[in-house]
């Protein structure tokens, strides 16, 4: 199962790197360099690890490094220092010095890349674009053409197999580029704005897909968008860059409830959190039972805990009602108090009450109850992002 290491990566463009590196060194910033020594410097100090299977998300504004990153990891771009190791298949191999052989062994049965600009051969069919990485690997005829159909049929393109790029529209090639990188099998996968130029519909509709991919076949996935809301759906964790430089590193919930710069902040001002954050985030969770081990949790509403504080009973109006857990849900609409656990999106909340409308939700870890959430909570999160200073 692969992962990939990178420490400490810089990329400078340009014939001079060591001035715009002893520069750097010295606190100068980017533009600064560029100006004085024509230096460019595209990515800087990267370090991180892409887990085995996860979804890692590269954000930030146009120019800020995300392709010369990501194109740092199969060296489509030459990083000028740093250490890049991809473990798998019980190897560890060293991207940065590895030979123009391993090199090519990797891109071609490791790593496969989606591109931003799709990349696709004009001259070559949607089948025979889509089968170009299995024909590198000498896979024969009739299994290439078995794979390539297989996976115009997943990304939606059954029909297409023999029409050409400039027959296509820039959505449906773009879909041909998302084929392509998967039909290699190749573990780990590349994708640098693989969405950008589609419909919102025809967004969603991938993102989905993409998902269930991650699902049914286990990729490891290095993935760029400048796009905060396609991030947060994505990714298991996300990093946000400034001029080359990693300000932030964290999943998507911290990313919302604590941006560490302004920069940051700008970025998640206007996001939806309500898929991000988490019940244990937005909820109450300094409550004190009375003498009869009752919680208040609204007005009417309150939950019984037995002696290890896990809750047995919940009361409406002193009236005894059901506890029952949120992912149980019914069309029954009587008065019980809901149950969810620490890590349920805020979202969920809100449409199981819609259905439920009149008691809070309890919170609960190994059936002990740690917090409760009532609309006052839901409507901070929204507004505040869940954020304790706001
Ligand atoms: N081949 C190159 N030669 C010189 N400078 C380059 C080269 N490629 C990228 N750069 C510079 O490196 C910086 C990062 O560029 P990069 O393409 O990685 O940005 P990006 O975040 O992918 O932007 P976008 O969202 O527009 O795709 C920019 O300042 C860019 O001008
Ligand atoms: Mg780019």
């Amino acid at each position: 199962m692969p992962s990939i290491e990178l420490e400490d990566v810089y990329k400078i463009f340009g014939d001079e790197p060591e001035i715009a590196l002893k520069l750097l060194k010295e606190g100068k910033g980017k533009d600064k360099i560029q100006a004085e020594t024509g230096q460019v410097v595209g990515v800087r100090g990267i370090s991180f690890t892409i887990e085995d299977n996860e979804l890692f998300v590269i954000m930030g504004l146009s120019g800020s490094g995300k392709s010369t990153l990501l194109r740092c990891v199969n060296r489509l771009v030459e990083p000028t220092s740093g250490k890049i190791v991809l473990h798998a298949d019980g190897t560890d191999y060293d991207v940065v010095n590895a030979d123009s052989e391993t090199l090519r062994q990797i891109r071609e049965t490791q790593m496969s890349m989606v591109f931003q600009n799709f990349a696709l051969f004009p001259h070559r069919t949607v089948i025979d674009n889509v089968a170009f990485g299995l024909e590198i690997q000498e896979v024969n005829k009739k299994e290439r053409v078995r794979k390539a159909k297989e996976l115009i049929e997943v990304v939606g393109l059954e029909g297409f197999g023999d029409s050409y790029p400039n027959q296509l529209s820039g959505g449906m090639q773009q879909r041909v580029g998302l084929a392509r990188g998967l039909a290699t099998g190749a573990e780990i996968l590349l994708m640098d704005e693989p969405f950008s130029a589609l419909d919102p519909l025809i967004k969603v509709q991938m993102q989905d897909e993409l998902l269930d991919l991650m699902e049914e076949m286990q990729r490891t996935i290095l993935f760029v968008t400048h796009d905060l809301d396609e991030a947060l759906k994505l990714g298991d964790r996300i990093t946000i860059m400034e001029a080359g430089k990693m300000v932030q590193l964290g999943n998507p919930e911290q990313i919302i409830v604590n941006p560490k710069t302004e920069y940051v902040a700008d970025f998640v001002e206007n996001a939806d959190p309500s898929d991000v954050l988490r019940s244990e985030t937005v909820a109450t969770t300094s409550f004190e039972p009375d003498e009869n081990n009752r919680v208040r949790l609204t007005e009417s509403a309150e939950v019984e805990l037995d002696s290890k504080g896990r809750p047995v009973q919940g009361y409406f109006s002193q009236t005894p009602i059901e506890i029952r857990s949120l992912d149980e849900l019914s069309e029954l609409n009587e008065d019980v108090i809901l149950s969810t656990g620490p890590d349920t999106p805020i979202s969920k909340i809100m449409r199981a009450r819609l259905t439920y409308a009149t008691t809070p939700v309890i919170i609960v870890r190994d059936g002990v109850m740690i917090g409760f959430v009532t609309e006052r909570n839901i409507l901070h999160g929204l507004l505040e992002k869940g954020r304790e200073d706001l």
